[in-house]
């Protein structure tokens, strides 16, 4: 990501240093708690993906403006309450190598310091007074609930293929990467449609990567345990594809994993019948696509950040 941010120019640093100040401005103010565990959740790490995105998809050498600045901290809110309530909804203990806002504070608390976090990055836009960003970002909000309301509904079922899952990407992380690009498009006056279908390709691969590292961990490196999908039923390509390869992964009772021991058992089952190698390549291959459908007229210096950040995506180890 420090590539990144050197090859978005001074512009790029400048605009994230500012953003995360004003993400810090924007949680005060709305009591003690909420203060102390939404500021928690902003200065507790993150890669700060989105907002660079937003940055570099406005143009490069990126231009400050305080439109670009409201639009990187609003995407990068949103993304941050939909941790706190997916953490909630996944019962995860660590996120970023810290314990989660639902394992210090409870779920009330998690409920609320998401809701906050969502709703001051709407805030954040409608101070701009332009509607268009309001609009993206509202619809990659609703997404997200409907992908994670599907992961939800899917919890445990065995049945659950290739394209569904593919979708659920889509909705839970592929529209969030397009409004971050679409949301930089806009502020930049750059094409808004094919940034985005870009973002969301490879919005897609980072979720298809975050599955991967789901399953190898270690948990060191990814700053959450090994294996926490299966433990919260959730199915992921590597463990559809694993069990088309391996006759006694079809056979297992997702219900029936329910230790840490049992998750590795099956993590390394799965590790072994190449289906890890097999999501990659159709991660590599989304980016590809991704990066191929990117449109002319992008100066030299756009177009290869872009890919910088398309090729992080499968690189990634994180
Ligand atoms: C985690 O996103 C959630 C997914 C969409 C897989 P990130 O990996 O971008 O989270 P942080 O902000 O860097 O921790
Ligand atoms: C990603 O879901 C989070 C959202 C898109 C809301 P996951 O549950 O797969 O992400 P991690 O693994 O908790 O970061
Ligand atoms: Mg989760
Ligand atoms: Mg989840």
């Amino acid at each position: 990501m420090e590539a990144v941010v050197e090859a978005g120019g001074a512009g790029t640093a400048r605009v994230m240093s500012r953003v995360e100040e004003r993400m810090v401005e924007l949680v005060s103010g709305h009591g003690e708690l909420l203060a102390r565990h939404g500021g928690e959740t902003i200065t507790g790490g993150g890669k700060r993906l989105r907002p660079l995105l937003v940055c570099i998809a406005a143009g490069v050498p990126v231009r400050e403006s305080d439109a670009l600045v409201r639009a990187a901290v609003a995407v990068e809110l949103v993304h941050a309450a939909t941790l706190v309530h997916d953490d909630v909804i996944d019962g995860a203990a660590l996120r970023r190598g810290r314990p989660t806002v639902v394992a210090t504070g409870g779920r009330l608390l998690a409920l609320a310091t998401g809701d906050l976090l969502f709703s001051r990055a709407f805030a954040e836009l409608a101070a701009g007074r332009e509607i268009e960003p309001i609009r993206i970002l509202s619809a990659a909000a609703s997404a997200l609930a409907e992908g994670e309301l599907m992961q939800r509904g899917d919890a445990w079922n065995a049945s659950v293929g290739q394209d569904r899952y593919l979708e659920r990407c889509r909705l839970k992380t592929g529209v969030l990467f397009r409004a971050a690009c679409e949301l930089g498009a806009l502020a930049g006056g750059v094409p808004i449609e094919p940034l985005g279908r870009f973002g969301e390709g490879i919005g897609v691969a980072f979720q298809l990567l975050d599955d991967i590292l789901d399953v190898t961990g270690p948990s060191e490196r990814t700053g959450k345990p090994r294996g926490t999908d299966l433990l919260d039923g959730t199915v992921t390509l590597p463990l559809i594809e694993g069990r088309k390869r391996d006759a006694e992964l079809a056979r297992l009772n997702l219900r029936t994993v329910e230790t840490a021991e049992q998750a590795a058992a099956v993590c390394d089952r799965i590790e072994a019948t190449g289906a890890l190698e097999y999501a990659r390549d159709h991660a590599l291959a989304v980016v590809a696509a991704a990066k191929t459908g990117l449109p002319d007229g992008l100066s030299e210096a756009q177009r290869s950040a872009l890919e910088l950040v398309a090729d992080g995506v499968v690189e990634r180890y994180s």
